[in-house]
């Protein structure tokens, strides 16, 4: 058994990480063939990608992947650990699974992800959650088959969490959910230690992959027809330092925007490494795609500091009228707390006031939550949750209207849609735009998803966009 801890998880060191190649151990192929799997995805992108190579784990054990947790006979939830929401929810899931395991007491309950790295977790599934079968860490998914046999075979209860980071695996099994987009993983881990994240905790030092295994696993994308490609981590901006002298993401976007992919993206960007190389490499290329995600967090300079962000709102505001400057018709959406502790009435306006200037063409608005073990936890907050509440309000009222004023500029404008599919409602298709706008628009020919079509806007919403094939 291995229990995480978070002292240790603070641990940032220079030491190399091996590259490890992944096998898959031969005796356990196929062990649980007609067994059936149910995962629940909590959270961030990093963990959706996670899940892909977990049901690949799964499957190569046999099990066989159904979309209704009661009929399964293995549970997986892939946790999350950012707010005391995602928190509650995985804990309100495992409550309902209580029950069902009452019923059929062969049913095997799993945890993994973020919240499988807090201590103060994994010492109350020991306590009071006997019923979870296994618990698996973010830093040995690999062990997973084994972790999963091992319990099964055993009959018993197995806690697999390492604290740090170890090696690094490449060539997991992955079962991709989407047919036309893929995410691929460029850098593990977060070394910027915001005050309020638990990220860095439950994800480990920042370690980049190399180079050629990312370029590899894209030109194997490209063969399978895949047309969309998301780089994935924390802070895709800080890829590259732990391995390179002189090869950054602007190196990286460059070699991958000269392959025959049509799209690229990445995310999540830090405002501290946004480099001009990068931003350059942007503009550049036109299958780098126009829309940037730039957490501002807050806009008052004070509690950019309380935070540890390391950018002033001047900094974050000459850096975003860069970007818009150099990069043609490029949105940008940003993440926002507010409440966070000690923040007033000025600090909030502040933040309004910022939104104002930046008109975000999208931003997912935050109510601060204090995460165990993080500095901000520690904080005195004099801010009542009511009053929290009220600002999150008006930040949302804001940040609507000019999502709706943006989307109404688009109308009678024609803009690239990569076809996704038929939405439920008007027998319409949908899909993204350039610049990652929702559309939903009516077409006389027929299309296939992954195919990427003119689309002319014709009404907008704060949402979404109509429009019609050109
Ligand atoms: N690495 C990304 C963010 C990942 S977490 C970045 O730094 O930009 C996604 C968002 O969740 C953050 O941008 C932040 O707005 C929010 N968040 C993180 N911790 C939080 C907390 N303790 N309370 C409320 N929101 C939080
Ligand atoms: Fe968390 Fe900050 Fe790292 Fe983002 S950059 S994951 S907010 S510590
Ligand atoms: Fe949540 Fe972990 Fe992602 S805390 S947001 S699943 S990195």
């Amino acid at each position: 058994m291995h229990i995480p801890d978070y002292r240790e998880a603070r641990t940032r060191d220079k030491r190399d990480y091996k590259r490890v190649g992944f096998t898959f151990d031969k005796s356990i192929i196929n062990k649980y063939c007609g067994k059936k799997y149910f995962i629940k995805t909590y959270g961030c992108q990093m963990n959706e990608r996670d899940s892909e190579t977990i049901s690949a784990l799964l499957e190569q054990l046999g099990f066989t992947k159904v979309d209704d947790y009661l009929s399964a006979d293995l549970v997986l939830l892939n946790t999350c650990s950012i707010r005391e929401n995602a928190h509650n929810k995985a804990f309100g899931m495992l409550g309902r699974l209580k029950h069902l395991k009452n019923e059929k007491k062969s049913l095997i309950i799993g945890i993994s992800g973020c919240m499988a790295q807090e201590n103060s977790v994994v010492s109350e599934i020991l306590q009071n959650y006997p019923f979870v079968n296994f618990v698996v860490g973010t830093h040995n998914l690999y062990q997973l088959p084994d972790i999963i046999d091992k319990a099964i075979k055993d009959n018993s209860q197995e806690i697999e969490v390492f604290s740090r980071e170890g090696d690094l695996y490449e060539g997991l099994p992955v079962i991709r959910s989407n047919p036309y987009k893929a995410f691929v993983n460029i850098i593990y881990g977060c070394d910027k230690f915001c005050t309020y994240c638990v990220v860095p905790y439950t994800r480990g030092r920042e370690r980049s992959r190399k180079k050629e295994d990312i370029l590899q696993e894209i030109d194997g994308l490209i063969q399978d027809g895949y047309k969309e490609v998301t780089l994935l981590g924390q802070n895709v901006n800080a890829y590259g330092k732990d391995l390179y002298d002189d090869y950054n993401l602007g190196n990286l976007l460059e070699d991958i925007a000269q392959k025959d992919i049509p799209r690229i993206r990445f995310m999540t960007s830090h405002p501290w490494d946004f480099t001009d190389k990068m931003i350059e490499v942007i503009g550049k290329y036109s299958n780098i795609m126009p829309s940037v995600h730039l957490p501002v967090q807050s806009g008052s300079s004070r509690i950019l500091r309380l935070m540890g962000r390391r950018y002033t709102r001047e900094s974050y505001l000459e850096l975003f009228h860069k970007i818009k400057k150099i990069v043609p018709g490029v949105t940008i959406s940003t993440d926002i707390i507010v409440g966070f502790p000690g923040e007033s009435e000025e600090d909030f306006l502040e933040t309004l006031s910022l939104v104002e200037e930046c008109k975000y063409d999208n931003a997912f608005t935050f109510i601060f939550s204090a995460r165990e073990g993080t500095p901000a936890a520690k904080l005195e907050d004099s801010v009542s949750l009511k009053e929290k509440e009220e600002r999150l309000h008006r930040l949302n009222e804001v940040v609507n209207y000019y999502f709706l004023e943006n989307n109404k500029a688009l109308e009678g404008k024609v803009v690239k849609v990569l076809v996704e599919g038929i939405s439920e409602k008007k027998n319409m298709y949908f899909g993204y735009s350039d610049t990652n706008k929702l559309i939903n628009f009516s077409c006389e020919k027929k299309l296939q998803p992954g195919d990427i079509v003119d689309v002319l806007i014709v009404s907008a919403k704060t949402w979404s966009l109509d429009g019609k094939c050109e």
